[in-house]
């Protein structure tokens, strides 16, 4: 059974229609005091339950659904719960940059390893090679490379594709050589989470090129706005943002699109720009 949490309603519906799996929801609220509670509508007892949430709007609400939902299930005798998280929140800071830090994404990766299984899409490991460093459980990693990929081919004719950074490879290759093209990865430095810099390339010809700039999160945009506005004063044609993960926090979406730019993203976090459809690929995987 297909139960979609908050954030992921409308992909959990499309993933339980592709693999022609029941779908049910929960019933949750805050309580005054902002604490959750959560119900599920369906008897769960000898089923095989998964449950789709993505990490993002209000990640921390996100996780504790998921958490809730997975010992809940279990503590009413399902069978198996598999989570689904097609983006996992704090898996960026891997590491005690300063001391006394959280390193969270080992303690996200303890905690979810209370269902039995994990699968998710692209998530951000930069540090750690295999999610199963920090899971506990069996995982499956997907990627929406080949959905991205046949986007670019659909709308782009000859696309020179950019990385923004040194760990934009895994994406931008990828996508690159499914399109027959190449890709140009440039490296960053990042000052705080506001304020990263970027250089392009000055040995690359852009002029009247179609740019495609993609990365795994877009978040606050500075990662594309650096690279962006370097591209204008090379005189290429077009330039299109492209991510898996869609965050645009604050008003990141508004500010590429003062650029002129066109932004699209994986619909695993919901938005205007949503528009590359992964459900497929998570109902082939279940
Ligand atoms: C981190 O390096 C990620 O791959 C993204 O490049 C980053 O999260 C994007 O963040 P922002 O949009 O805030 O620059």
């Amino acid at each position: 059974m297909i139960i979609g949490c908050s954030n992921s309603k409308r992909l959990a519906k499309n993933i339980a229609r592709r693999s022609k799996q029941e779908y049910s929801e929960l019933i949750t609220k805050k309580f005054p005091d902002g604490e959750t509670y959560l119900r599920f509508k369906t008897d769960v007892k000898n089923k095989d339950i998964v449950l789709i949430n993505s990490c993002h709007p209000n990640p921390n609400d996100a996780l504790i659904e998921l958490l809730f939902a997975a010992q809940t299930a279990k503590e009413s005798g399902a069978k198996k719960i598999i989570i689904v998280a097609p983006y996992i929140a704090y898996l960026r800071q891997d590491k005690r940059f300063h001391a006394g830090e959280c390193k969270s994404n080992s303690i996200i990766a303890k905690l979810l390893s209370c269902a039995d299984e994990l699968i998710t899409i692209d998530p951000h490991l930069h540090r750690i090679k295999s999610l199963n460093d920090i899971f506990k459980i069996k995982t499956k990693r997907l990627s929406a490379n080949k959905a991205i990929a046949d986007y670019i081919k659909k709308n782009h004719k000859n696309a020179l594709i950019i990385g923004p950074d040194e760990e934009s490879y895994q994406w931008a290759e990828k996508i690159a050589e499914e399109i027959n093209s190449h890709a140009i990865i440039l490296r960053k430095k990042r000052y705080n989470s506001r304020s990263v810099r970027i250089k392009l390339k000055q040995d690359v010809d852009f002029k009247n090129k179609d740019v495609v700039i993609v990365d795994d999160i877009i978040s606050t945009g500075h990662t594309m706005i650096e690279p962006i506005k370097q591209l204008k004063q090379k005189g290429v044609k077009k330039i299109t943002c492209i991510c898996v993960h869609g965050l645009f926090v604050e008003d990141a979406l508004e500010r590429l699109n003062k650029l002129g730019v066109d932004v699209i993203s994986t619909n695993i976090i919901e938005s205007k720009v949503s528009k590359i459809d992964v459900s497929k690929l998570i109902a082939d995987n279940l």
